[in-house]
């Protein structure tokens, strides 16, 4: 398939299929260890309310990737990538750094540069907004993510250690 891919700020119409697939990242990470990541039942009304209400919020990127070719008048959505710019604890000698929320891309469109592209970008942004740098948080079980961060130059650094209290 040569479908050419686009990215695109949010738009409310984009936010339904975002939630979907914000959701099954989730679902991935409670499926590794419940204890860790057990999920809220109304979580995909709280996705809803939380994208909605930062679509225009200054600072924040919700950046869709469309497949442009597709048959039908709206590009399907195929990707997403949530950032926003947060605040470092007082430390440091940085005061800011731009976190990356959330990252998926349908299963159909995966190994085809999709979330390279979406990461290029996000890195881009977080320049412009004078960051000097962009983070992610990662399972250590989810290798396809390990791999793409890797490959795409990000160094690990924290490994967090949990367990289950007596
Ligand atoms: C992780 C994910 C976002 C990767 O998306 P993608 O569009 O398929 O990634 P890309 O095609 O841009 O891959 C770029 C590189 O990352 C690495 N990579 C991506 N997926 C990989 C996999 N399943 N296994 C090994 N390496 C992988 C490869 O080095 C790849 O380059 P290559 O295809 O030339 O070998 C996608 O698998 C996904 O949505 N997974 C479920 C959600 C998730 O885990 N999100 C991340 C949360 S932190």
């Amino acid at each position: 398939m040569n479908e050419s891919i686009t990215l695109v700020p949010a738009g409310p119409e984009d936010v339904p299929g975002i939630v979907e697939l914000c959701l099954s990242v989730e679902r991935q990470h409670e499926a590794y260890w419940p204890l860790r990541w057990q999920l809220r039942s109304d979580l995909r009304q709280r996705y809803h309310r939380w994208l909605e209400s930062n679509l225009t919020t200054a600072r924040w990127l919700i950046l869709c990737a469309k497949a442009g070719a597709s048959a039908g008048p709206v590009p399907p959505l195929v990707g997403v990538l949530v950032a926003a710019i947060q605040e470092e604890i007082p430390i440091y000698l940085y005061r800011e750094y731009a976190f990356i929320h959330d990252m998926a891309v349908i299963p159909e469109y995966r190994r085809r540069g999709v979330a390279d592209k979406l990461l290029q970008e996000a890195r881009c942004w977080a320049g412009r907004h004078g960051v000097n740098q962009i983070r992610a948080m990662v399972a250590v079980e989810n290798h396809a993510a390990t791999e793409l961060f890797s490959q795409a130059g990000y160094r690990a650094t924290y490994r967090e250690m949990v367990q289950a209290a007596e």
